[in-house]
């Protein structure tokens, strides 16, 4: 059996990661208030994982900017999510574990997500210190976890949780509508 590799995600992997996080979550995965953190925005630089057997994307796990409260820049984790056929195999433990390291390495202080404690709590994270930021939608005030990358990073955290990440390029419409017309003309001389 072809072994499982933790590796930074590529462009190339965006139409098999949108289809394992379909699989795992279903259309509700846009309806989720993580998501408003996300959307219109880039992931974090080099924070983007992906666990691969041979070719198939088996796994994903990406970080985000955020602002825990005014002046206090965070990470977001999420979504994660691991091929059904290849759960409980560490797969999911191997990409949050990879993505904090990484995280660490490259300076940043902590970790927010909406999570599952009982599956959270192996990494560290924990809703001890989360109790007076909030989300910009519904969420289970229980679910919202941090882990500090650097001690104290998370004490009187307080306040909205806002996306600061990059915003993510748009589509430029006018420009497919007007390569569209030339193709058309084209198209329509060549036939003349
Ligand atoms: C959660 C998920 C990413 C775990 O992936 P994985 O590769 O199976 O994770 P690991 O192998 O590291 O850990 C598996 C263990 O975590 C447990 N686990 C999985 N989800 C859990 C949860 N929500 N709460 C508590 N434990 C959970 C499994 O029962 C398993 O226990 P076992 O080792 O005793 O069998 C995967 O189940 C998944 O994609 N689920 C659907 C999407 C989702 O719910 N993601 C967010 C979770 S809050």
């Amino acid at each position: 059996m072809p072994m499982i590799t933790i590796r930074q995600e590529r462009l190339a992997d965006d139409a098999a990661r949108e289809a394992l996080l379909d699989r795992s979550y279903g259309p509700s995965r846009f309806a989720k208030t993580s998501q408003r953190l996300r959307e219109d925005r880039l992931p974090a630089g080099g924070l983007s994982f992906v666990a691969t057997e041979g070719r198939k994307i088996v796994g994903t796990v990406r970080l985000w900017n955020v602002m825990a409260g005014a002046g206090r820049a965070a990470l977001l984790l999420g979504p994660l999510a691991v091929d059904p056929a290849q759960r409980s195999r560490g797969v999911g433990a191997a990409l949050v574990s990879r993505a904090i390291d990484a995280a660490k390495k490259l300076g940043h202080r902590a970790i927010l997500l909406v999570g599952d404690e009982s599956y959270y709590a192996r990494f560290g994270f924990s809703a001890e210190k989360t109790g007076s930021l909030w989300m910009p939608g519904p969420y289970e005030q229980q679910r919202l976890l941090g882990l500090e990358l650097v001690p104290g990073a998370l004490d009187e955290a307080r306040g909205l949780i806002a996306a600061t990440g990059a915003p993510a390029p748009k589509p430029d419409l006018a420009a497919l509508v007007a390569a569209e017309t030339r193709a058309v003309t084209a198209r329509t001389r060549r036939a003349a």
